[in-house]
């Protein structure tokens, strides 16, 4: 039985350590590959320049300080690249949404086009929806950005400045205006109902514009 026994040690051992050989530590080289691919993404060329303001938008100080801070690192060329825009995979997210964001919306570009007074108006019609559904700013750009959550306030003074809430107001008293047109327009008695709506739905898409 000893003598058996310890053959069968022997080998066994002498298997067990040819098994150790020949078993590669997986764990350690998906990590070290893993390094490497995370190495060589950093060599992915990120644009994280900031061409120069043209002509940044003409909005009172206070209207500015919340495009400031909750919009120009995405839409306007003073975009503060911090730490985390120069570690890839991230570095290469955040510039290619700048890079999006400035080609729909740039508003150090804004003052080119837009005075004092059709600042307002351009806003209204490009911007506030997105704001109001709160499209934007993008939700994954806050938790990062806690500055950037717009409150209440910042809303309110974003509405009266562009004009959305005078337009909320006018939407009502237009629809009036908007039924008689509709009268006018059309003197048969029937289906005043369907010409009401007509009017203020003509109304809506004439506001928009
Ligand atoms: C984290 C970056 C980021 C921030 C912050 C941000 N945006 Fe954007 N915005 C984008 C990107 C990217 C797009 C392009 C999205 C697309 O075209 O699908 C965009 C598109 C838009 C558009 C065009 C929407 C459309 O339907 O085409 C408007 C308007 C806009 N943004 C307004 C704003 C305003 C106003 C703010 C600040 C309150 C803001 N954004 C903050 C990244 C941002």
């Amino acid at each position: 039985m000893d003598k058996t026994s310890s053959e069968d040690r022997v080998p066994s051992a002498e298997n067990a350590s040819q098994n150790d050989k020949k078993k590669l530590p997986w764990g350690r080289i998906v990590l070290v590959l893993l390094l490497i691919l995370f190495l060589a993404l950093q060599l992915y060329p990120v644009d994280r320049s900031n061409p120069e303001v043209v002509a940044d938008i003409i909005a009172p100080d206070n209207i500015k300080a919340i495009l400031r801070r909750a919009c120009y690192d995405c839409h306007s060329n003073e975009t503060k690249w911090l730490w985390y825009s120069y570690v890839a995979p991230a570095s290469i997210l955040v510039a290619r949404d700048v890079q999006q964001g400035r080609e729909r919306l740039n508003f150090s570009e804004w003052g080119e086009d837009y005075d004092e007074e059709d600042t307002p108006e351009m806003f209204l019609d490009e911007c506030w929806e997105s704001i109001e559904s709160g499209e934007m700013p993008l939700w994954f750009y806050l938790p990062l950005h806690p500055e950037a959550v717009l409150t209440d306030e910042d809303l309110d003074a974003l509405r009266t400045w562009c004009g959305a809430d005078q337009l909320e107001q006018e939407d009502g008293g237009e629809g009036a205006d908007g039924e008689d047109e509709a009268a006018e327009h059309d003197h048969s008695q029937h289906g005043q109902a369907a010409r009401k709506e007509n009017g203020s739905e003509k109304n809506k898409s004439e506001d928009k514009k």
